[in-house]
């Protein structure tokens, strides 16, 4: 069994970064296909909300935070689900249990909220992390999340990562600004250095971005003057679609 676990670093349960997460989780299922030898159909889950269910593959419907979805036999994906606006939790304390002489974590030593998805990411075989750009950086909670995520496995010591596997990751973004501004406020800059990190910790990493999402459900209901809500729901109607196939592409790619 192939375990993927994703996490929603955005807040809003059905826009641009849960969307292009749902990708993920199609893509990353969707792969289970192209590698089963002994299909087997879960009863029920075939066909629903991921999407890809032809009859046979293993599928799952993904869920709340933390929920697994998929089944369980060998050549089988599970994906595991985590909105981090869901859990209780902090950033690094800054307890330096990871790095006491001797010390074996499998992961941060803090226990609270993030602790089942920080075990679900220590037993994993491919992590995608998403979150919308806020103030020019991934959310607050995306940020300490990374925190409690990376620095226990950033070695103080000769290795560069005590992650005990190589695995792939990704990163998903979505943003308001339009991407010919990008070089000047530093958005490739932090894409790369989010993937540098995770490639040192833990693997391959790649990543996917939206950019000039649709922000509102209504344009005249916002003070918006500054976008054209035209340009806007044309863009959404014909770039976004194309950005959700590359977000199914890099769950496709985790397992390849
Ligand atoms: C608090 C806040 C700050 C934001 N800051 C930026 C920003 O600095 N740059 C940008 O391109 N978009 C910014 N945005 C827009 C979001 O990144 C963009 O609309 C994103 O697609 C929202 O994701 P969602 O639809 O999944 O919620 C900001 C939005 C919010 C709510």
């Amino acid at each position: 069994m192939s375990r993927i676990v994703i996490v929603d670093g955005g807040p809003r349960r059905a826009w641009n970064t849960a969307q292009m997460l749902e990708k993920v989780a199609e893509g990353a299922l969707g792969a289970t296909a192209d590698r089963r030898s002994t299909p087997e159909v879960v009863p029920g889950a075939a066909g629903e909300a991921v999407g890809a269910g032809a009859a046979g593959e293993a599928v799952g419907v993904p869920g709340a935070a933390g929920e697994a979805v998929g089944a369980g036999a060998a050549d089988e994906i599970v994906v595991e689900q985590f909105r981090l606006y869901d859990l209780d939790f902090k950033g690094c304390v800054s307890c330096f249990a990871c790095k006491r002489v001797g010390a074996r974590l499998e992961r941060c030593a803090l226990l609270d909220g993030l602790t089942p998805l920080l075990d679900a990411v220590a037993d994993c075989d491919g992590l995608v992390i998403g979150s919308p750009i806020y103030l020019s950086e991934v959310t607050g909670l995306t940020r300490a999340f990374l925190e409690r995520l990376c620095f226990p496995y950033l070695s103080y010591d000769k290795k560069p990562s005590s992650f005990p596997k190589r695995i792939k990751t990704g990163f998903v973004y979505t943003a308001n600004a339009p991407e010919d501004a990008y070089g000047e406020i530093g958005y490739w800059d932090l894409f790369r250095r989010n993937g540098e990190l995770l490639e040192r910790l833990f693997g391959k990493s790649s990543w996917v971005l939206a950019s000039e999402t649709w922000q509102f459900d209504d344009y005249e209901k916002y003070a918006s003057g500054m976008f054209d809500a035209a340009q806007r729901a044309e863009r959404h109607a014909t770039v976004f679609p194309q950005d959700l196939q590359r977000a199914f592409e890099l769950g496709a790619w985790l397992l390849a």
